[in-house]
């Protein structure tokens, strides 16, 4: 049976993947990490109408609680495998050169960049035990997704502005390259994913695409992947983004 791990699964993009991916036909395990249960009440509502989705409570900057969250992962899997790990939660500030302030730059660090890095880390060894053929991935027995943005990259930015929120996205790439690097040869396919500009919390009301439009658009591109997305960044519609 296969294992799925979505961080930041309270609302805008994590939620709407727990929602696609509890309809998958083949009913995996939902791992649906947030960071407060009580407060997450869709979360709440679609778990308790889908007995495949198991909310475990994470906040991803609480680096000294992992371990605690992995037990209890690997406690509620049958095999003891993670197949898919989509590294979702993550923070914005429309902060500049002008007006970009110490504390906040290391939050979104340290959520951004630091709690995907750290949390793939500490759930390698369930990684490595995943099920081979769990899921229909072209790409290896488990993939690790980065949910980045475009905003990180350099050669695309044209305009500034975004200040932490670029560096922190530019160097979640670096960790997506760098991983995905090292475990090349461990059957782990890593890859990062911008999910177009989505009408959340985040993205605001203006934003053209909906939560469901780009995670299904992001679900194809992982069901896709074959090996010219190791390692590299793409968009919800497959394009490749440079870095
Ligand atoms: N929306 C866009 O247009 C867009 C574009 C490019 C990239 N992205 C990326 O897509 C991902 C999801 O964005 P979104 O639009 O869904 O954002 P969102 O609506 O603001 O949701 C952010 C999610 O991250 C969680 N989160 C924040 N801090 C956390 C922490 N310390 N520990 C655990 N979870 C935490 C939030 O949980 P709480 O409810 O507890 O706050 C929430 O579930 C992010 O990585 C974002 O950078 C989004």
């Amino acid at each position: 049976m296969a294992n799925i791990v979505v961080t930041g699964a309270s609302r805008g993009l994590g939620l709407e993947f727990v929602k696609q991916l509890a309809k998958f036909s083949k009913s995996p395990k939902i791992f649906a990490l947030c960071r407060d249960p009580q407060g997450a009440e869709k979360l709440q509502n679609l778990a308790n109408g889908s007995p495949n989705v198991s909310i475990i409570k994470a906040d991803m900057t609480d680096f000294d609680r992992y371990n605690e969250v992995v037990s209890s992962i690997k406690e509620q899997t049958d095999s003891g495998g993670i197949n898919l790990l989509i590294n979702n939660a993550g923070m914005m500030l429309k902060d500049t050169l002008t007006s970009v302030k110490h504390k906040s730059l290391i939050d979104t660090f340290e959520l951004n960049a630091v709690a995907p890095l750290l949390f793939t880390k500490a759930l390698l060894p369930l990684l490595k035990k995943a099920d081979e053929n769990a899921l229909p991935l072209k790409v290896g027995k488990s993939v690790v997704v980065n949910i980045s943005a475009h905003l990180g990259s350099i050669e695309e930015n044209t305009t500034g502005g975004y200040m932490s929120y670029r560096l922190s996205k530019a160097a979640l790439n670096m960790v997506t390259k760098s991983a995905a690097m090292e475990l090349k040869t461990s059957n782990i396919f890593v890859m990062a994913l911008h999910p177009g500009w989505v009408k959340t919390d985040m993205g605001g009301e203006q934003a053209p695409l909906t939560a469901e439009a780009s995670v299904n658009g992001m679900l194809t591109v992982i069901s896709k992947a074959d090996e010219s997305h190791r390692g590299c960044l793409f968009t919800n519609k497959g394009r490749k983004i440079p870095w």
